[in-house]
This record gives structure tokens, C-alpha cells and sequence, in this order.
């Protein structure tokens, strides 16, 4: 049984309770990030911790932990759960804030808040060859969500539907189009290769900035791929080279098919392996001490 982290103590996962009021539980009112470890080191924690803040501010929630006692939380559970973490002790970090708990039920904040904070961890199974190899299918879809997507809320409703919708018709991923303009996945960053640039939407309150995000544009400048942060129309996408998802948990996927077509040649594309092989390396780096 894993170890969670509940409102400052360390619990097996079954002993771990909320009370029904809470308003994370009644209204969605709480923010969460989901951060990768690879042999055990948290894979850029500053950058989760910076937009943990901005989510936080985003709902006018005060941060009920430094960064420092963040990091001690996180290390701690990720030792407790160090024999479930397999061979590598790769194990994915979910966190979630939200605005506790209050006698009666009302949609506006309660004068006193004791936030509720949890942590659990739990291993990261390894990637699936067949998607190295074959990429997924995903399907373009209207972006339902609220205006402010740029805030990691647990109220993922419209994402919950808009990825089942996928599912449904045999795709791993959403993709959200809002007003003609390709924004994201329904949990993950889009990219495409146009005319050999990598290209992504810049970032607005309409997506979340991925932390994998930053990173593959990091990657791209470090090896100089080209690149840019431009808007990204839906005739862009259907005609693009390669179209890329990316985030904490899949890495960088290839898509393959979109719409029941084609993407380039179907396969993925050599952009996509060359930076693959940049974040495989990455990763490395990051499990032998070496980056964060
Ligand atoms: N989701 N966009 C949305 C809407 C997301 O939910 C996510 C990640 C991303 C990618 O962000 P990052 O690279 O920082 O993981 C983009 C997480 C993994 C989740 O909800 O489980």
C-alpha cells in the first residue's frame, strides 16, 4: 500500500481521509501539479513549485508551504514509496491544494481557511515501445474549457469530456481548437514541424505552460533545432510534417494520425526522434545528478 502525504503527516494510502466539505470535493476549489522523479530526483522542481504559485495566486490561495518544505515533503514521500518505484524508482508525483474545508456549503471563500494539501506518488510505468514506434491517433476537438486554462485547477471537467470523446473514437488525445487556433491537448502541449521549425502557440491564460514545453524548446535552442512560439491554425496542423503532444507523464508522443488521416507519412518524424533522443538524454542527466 502506498504512503500518501495528507495536512502534515505520512499515511498509508487507505487511512488517508477528507471530509465530505471539503471545497475541493464540492466545487473543485483547489489547484494540483503532477511532477515526474527519475531515479528518485524531481524533475524540475523549481519550475512545478514557480507554477504551483502561479496557480495558487491564479485563485487567491495562499501557498500554505515554502518551497523548501515542499521539496522535504516530496523527497520524504518519494522515499517512503522508494520499493514501489521499480528497478529505476521512477516514480510520478501528484500534488494537490485546495481551500479546505467549511461548515456550510457556499460558493464564496469561508473567513477562515485551513487548506487541505496532499501527496501521493506512484511508479512510472516504462514508456510503450508501440508508441515509439507507431505514434497515437488524435482528433481535433471545440475547446469547451473556462478562460483561464493557464491555472492547473482540479476542475478538469471539460477535459475529462473532451478526452473521452477521444477515447471513444479510438484517440489518445483532444486536441482543443478554440476560434479556429490550435491550443493544446485536453491533458498535454501541441506541437507541430512546418517547413523543418518546430513550431508551439505561445503561451496565454487560453493553455497551461507545460513544464515538458519549456523544456523541448530549451532543447531546441541547446541544439540549435529550429523553432517558434507562433499561433497555430487548424489548416497549419493538418498540413504539418510531424505534430508532437508532450507533457509530465507521456514525455513527447508522436502523433501520427489526426482526424483519421495521415500526419506526414504517418510514422513519426525525424524532428521528433532527434528530440526524443535530446530529452532521453535529459532524463539521464537529471537521474545521474547531473541537471533538475
Ligand atoms: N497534465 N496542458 C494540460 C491541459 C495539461 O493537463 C498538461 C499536463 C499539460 C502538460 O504540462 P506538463 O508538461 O507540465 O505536464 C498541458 C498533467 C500531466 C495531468 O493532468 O495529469
Amino acid at each position: 500500500m502506498p504512503t500518501v502525504y495528507l495536512n502534515g503527516a505520512f499515511l498509508s494510502q487507505e487511512e488517508a481521509c477528507i471530509p465530505v466539505t471539503d471545497r475541493g470535493f464540492l466545487f473543485g476549489d483547489g489547484v494540483y501539479e503532477v511532477i515526474p522523479a527519475y531515479g528518485g530526483r524531481l524533475f524540475r522542481l523549481p519550475h512545478h513549485l514557480q507554477r504551483l504559485q502561479n496557480s495558487l495566486d491564479g485563485i487567491r490561495l495562499e501557498n500554505p508551504l515554502s518551497a523548501g518544505e515542499w521539496e522535504d515533503v516530496l523527497n520524504t514521500l518519494l522515499t517512503h514509496n522508494r520499493d514501489q518505484g521499480g528497478t529505476d524508482n521512477d516514480q510520478g508525483v501528484y500534488l494537490q491544494v485546495t481551500r479546505g474545508s467549511a461548515a456550510r456549503r457556499d460558493h464564496s471563500f469561508p473567513a477562515t481557511i485551513t487548506p487541505t494539501i496532499y501527496a501521493a506518488s506512484s511508479p512510472i510505468p516504462p514508456l510503450d515501445p508501440t508508441i515509439e514506434h507507431n505514434g497515437v491517433a488524435a482528433i481535433t476537438l471545440n475547446d469547451i474549457r473556462w478562460q483561464r486554462c493557464d491555472i492547473k485547477a482540479i476542475t478538469l471537467l471539460a477535459n475529462v469530456l473532451l478526452r473521452q470523446q477521444a477515447v471513444e473514437q479510438g484517440a489518445a488525445e483532444a486536441i482543443l481548437v478554440r476560434d479556429g487556433q490550435v491550443i493544446e491537448g485536453s491533458s498535454s502541449n501541441i506541437f507541430a514541424v512546418v517547413n523543418d521549425t518546430i513550431i508551439t502557440p505561445p503561451k496565454s491564460e487560453r493553455m497551461l505552460p507545460g513544464i515538458t514545453r519549456d523544456l523541448v524548446l530549451e532543447l531546441a535552442d541547446k541544439h540549435q533545432l529550429p523553432h517558434r512560439e507562433t499561433d497555430v491554425d487548424e489548416i497549419m496542423l493538418a498540413q504539418a510534417d510531424e505534430v508532437w503532444i508532450t507533457s509530465s507523464t507521456r514525455e513527447i508522443v508522436p502523433v501520427t494520425q489526426l482526424n483519421g488521416r495521415s500526419v506526414g507519412d504517418g510514422r513519426p518524424g525525424e524532428v521528433w526522434k532527434t528530440m526524443s533522443r535530446h530529452y532521453r538524454a535529459y532524463k539521464t542527466a537529471v537521474r545521474e545528478g547531473l541537471a533538475d
